[in-house]
């Protein structure tokens, strides 16, 4: 198995927590963000245990994207797990009420951004062979709706559904997908989404236990490091003290 893993959105959340448990084991890191600061803290941090390459990257553009992959040296050209994770969601407001650049920004990111991603970084997993692995972050939105969903609820569950069509067609590579869904993780994602309220995000959290984005990079390693035979699928995980509520009706 190629022990170096490519990581997008490692600048925060789960991204920044996988590449300490990567490293931890000894895997050589290529990180991606579009905040070099923080690629460079993490350079530093990491840099000492195991080799570190940095790309300052916004999914977004998918030449940049392709170049940033094309010019990967070595030893960080041979990869065997690729973490697409770099994420976000907009807008909690009810469809009615957001701003179409907001479901645009999750679209070009959660969807455009993902398989921009994935198509340049396939060919080196296809080099692996045997044991490469994609992990998608997908989300609980993905399977289940509540309000305020709208498209990043949608947005990932074009994830999951891709991340099982491409299992068809790896089908042979020995190169493994899984789409993991976490729910409710306390990361800078309700920051991001409620466009830096502090307050809101610390309520979301409050009075309860979210996962952790140490918990979720822990169950990426997991997955990463399974006997080449097994491939899981999709691994939906929630906080224990997160469920569904019923279904919502209309009264007069
Ligand atoms: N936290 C949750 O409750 C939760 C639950 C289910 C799924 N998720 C998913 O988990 C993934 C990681 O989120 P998180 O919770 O760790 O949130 P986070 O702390 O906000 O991290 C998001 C990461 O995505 C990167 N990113 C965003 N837009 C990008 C772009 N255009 N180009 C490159 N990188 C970009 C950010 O880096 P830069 O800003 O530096 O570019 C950051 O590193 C996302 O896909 C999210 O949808 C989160």
């Amino acid at each position: 198995m190629e022990k170096c893993v490519f990581i997008t959105g490692a600048t925060s959340g789960f991204g920044r927590a996988a590449a300490k448990r990567f490293a931890q084991a000894g895997w050589s890191l290529v990180l991606s963000g579009r905040r070099i600061e923080r690629l460079e803290a993490l350079k530093e941090t990491l840099g000492d245990q195991v080799p570190v390459h940095i790309i300052a990257l916004d999914v977004r553009d998918a030449e940049a994207v392709q170049a940033a992959v094309d010019q990967l040296p070595e030893p960080f050209n041979r990869i065997g797990t690729l973490i697409n994770n770099a994420g976000l969601a907009l807008a909690p407001q009810a469809a009615q009420k957001v701003d179409l650049k907001d479901w645009h920004t999750m679209i070009d990111t959660n969807v455009t951004g993902f398989v921009n991603v994935t198509h340049a970084v396939m060919p080196k997993l296809l080099e692996t062979g045997e044991g490469a692995t994609i992990i998608n972050v997908g989300s609980v939105a993905g399977q289940w709706p509540y309000p305020g969903s709208h498209v990043y609820g949608a947005s990932k569950a074009f994830v999951k559904q891709f991340s099982y069509n491409l299992r068809c067609d790896l089908l042979g590579t020995g190169v493994r997908v899984t789409d993991i869904a976490p729910g409710m993780a306390e990361t800078e994602f309700t920051l991001v989404r409620t466009r830096g309220d502090q307050a809101a995000s610390d309520a979301l959290y409050q009075g309860t236990t979210a996962l952790s984005a140490e918990d979720i990079a822990e169950q990426m390693f997991y997955i990463a490091t399974l006997p080449p035979h097994i491939n899981f699928n999709r691994v939906e995980v929630m906080p224990t003290r997160q469920a569904w509520s019923p279904f919502a009706v209309d009264r007069d």
